[in-house]
C-alpha cells in the first residue's frame, strides 16, 4: 500500500508531483505520460505505478520490478527551455536527485555510473530513462522515468550490473512515501540549478563517479573502445583518452578494464 496522504505531507515542492497520478498497473509510466491520448499536459505531473507490464530500460532493455515493493515513476517536464545541454543536465539531475535522497535518508554511500545508473556497493539500485517528444526541431515534452529498487530483496533475470535494493543494503524496510517525496523535493531543487548553477550539477555528479581516471571499455553495439575515463565534459559527454587522443563518447555501456 502506498499511503497518498503520508506522501503528500512529505512532499515539499511547488510544481513537481503536485499533479500526481497513482496507478495500480500500467504498461510503462513513461509511455503513460508520452501517450498523447492520455492528455497529461501539466508540467511536473508524476505518474507512479505499483506495477509496469512493459517497464522499459535504456537500449531496449526491460525494467523488472516486483509489484508494490519499489518505486517506478515518471515525471513530465514541459513549457521549459530544453535547448543546448539542458536535456543532458536533466539526465544528470535525475540520477543526482536519487543519489542525494538515498544518502540523506539512509546514509548509504552512492556511486553514479555514466550515463545515469545509481549504485550501492557496486550494485545497481536505480536506473533512469529519459524520453522526449519533439515538434520539428523543438523538444516539447521531456519525460524522466525513474526506477528505484526499494524493498525487493531477490531478483530474477540476467543483468549487466548485479541489482540490489535499498532494503538489501541498509537492512531496513523503507517507507516508499518518504523516499519518493525526498527524490521529488530534491529533483525540483536541482532542476532549478540548471538555470542558476549548472556546473554544480556536473560537479556533484562527478564527485560520485568512481570510474573517472580508471581504465575502461565502452561498448556501443558491436563496437568496443578501450581507454582511460578522462572526464565528463560540460555537456555531459564522456571523454575517453586513447593514447594521445581524446574521444567524445555520446552513448555506450561503460565497464572497468
Ligand atoms: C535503465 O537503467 O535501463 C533505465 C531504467 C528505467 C526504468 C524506469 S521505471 C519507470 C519508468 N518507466 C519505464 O518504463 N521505465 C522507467
Amino acid at each position: 500500500m502506498f499511503d497518498l496522504e503520508f506522501f503528500d505531507i512529505k512532499l515539499d515542492t511547488e510544481v513537481v508531483g503536485r499533479n500526481f497520478i497513482y496507478a495500480d498497473e500500467v504498461d510503462s509510466t513513461n509511455s503513460t505520460l508520452l501517450n498523447k491520448s492520455n492528455k497529461y499536459d501539466k508540467d511536473g505531473t508524476v505518474v507512479l505505478s505499483e506495477k509496469q507490464n512493459e517497464g522499459r530500460g535504456r537500449k531496449d532493455s526491460v525494467w523488472y520490478s516486483n509489484k508494490g515493493m519499489n518505486l517506478t515513476f515518471s515525471i513530465l517536464l514541459k513549457d521549459r527551455d530544453f535547448s543546448g545541454r539542458r536535456i543532458n543536465l536533466i539526465n544528470f539531475a535525475s540520477s543526482l536527485a536519487v543519489a542525494l535522497a538515498i544518502e540523506n535518508l539512509y546514509q548509504l554511500k552512492i556511486a553514479l555510473k555514466w550515463p545515469n545508473d545509481v549504485l550501492i556497493n557496486g550494485k545497481k539500485t536505480a536506473g533512469i530513462l529519459i524520453e522526449s517528444i519533439s515538434a520539428g526541431k523543438k523538444i516539447e515534452k521531456v519525460v524522466t522515468g525513474i526506477g528505484i529498487n526499494v524493498n525487493q530483496t531477490s531478483f530474477q533475470g540476467i543483468f549487466k550490473i548485479p541489482p540490489t535494493s535499498i532494503k538489501e543494503e541498509s537492512g531496513n524496510n523503507i517507507e516508499r512515501e518518504v523516499l519518493l517525496a525526498e527524490v521529488l523535493n530534491i529533483f525540483e531543487e536541482v532542476l532549478q540549478w540548471i538555470d542558476d548553477k549548472p556546473d554544480e550539477i556536473l560537479k556533484d555528479w562527478k564527485a560520485r563517479c568512481r570510474m573517472i581516471g580508471e581504465k575502461i571499455s565502452v561498448t556501443e553495439g558491436d563496437q568496443v573502445r578501450y581507454g582511460i575515463f578522462d572526464d565528463i565534459d560540460d555537456e555531459g559527454f564522456l571523454i575517453l583518452k586513447t593514447g594521445r587522443k581524446y574521444e567524445k563518447i555520446y552513448f555506450g555501456d561503460v565497464s572497468i578494464g
